[in-house]
């Protein structure tokens, strides 16, 4: 399946973005939150982990120096060219995939123990959260986990699409069991109080 529902959430839309160099987003920098989580005692055993919407693949690259196998999708060229450049200069070995998240199962399915979010999910069409809802849990092994940062603020229109916490529970709670979904304390500022932490743990 290749998701065309918005002419603006193209594959080639995104490609166009990276090559404007209209990449907001972009942190530079991992996720503050995840990051956090990371340095915590409440961090996550290292394991096989899938980055969903990598981008330029700072998130990515904080799990595979926290020790994580890591593979990170993306289905822009520019996106996987600048992973490929930043995991050549930090020595740091990552699996990059071109493609579309809604075909990566059934190839991908059961591989992972942690399937990471930022920013992909207020990427996609809010008509397409029920289905990424199911290929995070068809990813995971049975009891692994979705780890995310969600983009939580009430403005209109997208991308970036927001997502309040009752509407996050009422997606994924088919799959997932709710282990956490806390406010981000280290948000940069321009995300202060719209971030969630989420640990979603797939239903056996
Ligand atoms: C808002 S950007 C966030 C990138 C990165 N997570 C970050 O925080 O810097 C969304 C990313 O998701 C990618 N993306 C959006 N929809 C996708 C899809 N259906 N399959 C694969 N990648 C997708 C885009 O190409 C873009 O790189």
């Amino acid at each position: 399946m290749t998701t065309t529902p918005d002419p603006s959430l193209t594959a080639a839309d995104w490609e166009r973005r990276y090559q404007e160099g209209s990449t907001r987003w972009d942190l530079g920098q991992a996720a503050p939150g995840l990051q956090a989580l990371l340095a915590s005692d409440q961090a996550p055993i290292p394991g096989r982990a899938m980055v969903l919407g990598a981008g330029r693949g700072h998130d990515a690259l904080l799990l595979a120096h926290h020790g994580f196998s890591v593979t990170a999708v993306d289905f822009a060229p520019s996106a996987i060219r600048a992973m490929a450049e930043q995991a050549t200069d930090a020595n740091l070995a990552i699996t990059l995939l071109e493609r579309d998240i809604f075909d990566l199962v059934p190839e991908w399915a059961g591989q992972f123990d942690y399937i990471v979010e930022h920013t992909c999910f207020c990427a996609i069409a809010p008509s397409l959260r029920p289905a990424y809802a199911q290929l995070a849990a068809k990813l995971l092994v049975p009891g692994g986990e979705l780890l995310a940062i969600f983009f939580t603020h009430s403005r209109g229109g997208g991308p970036p699409f927001g997502v309040s916490p009752d509407e996050l529970q009422a997606t994924f709670s088919p799959y997932f069991a709710v282990d956490s979904l806390h406010p981000v304390a280290n948000s940069i500022p321009t995300r202060q109080g719209e971030e969630h932490l989420g640990r979603f743990r797939r239903l056996e």
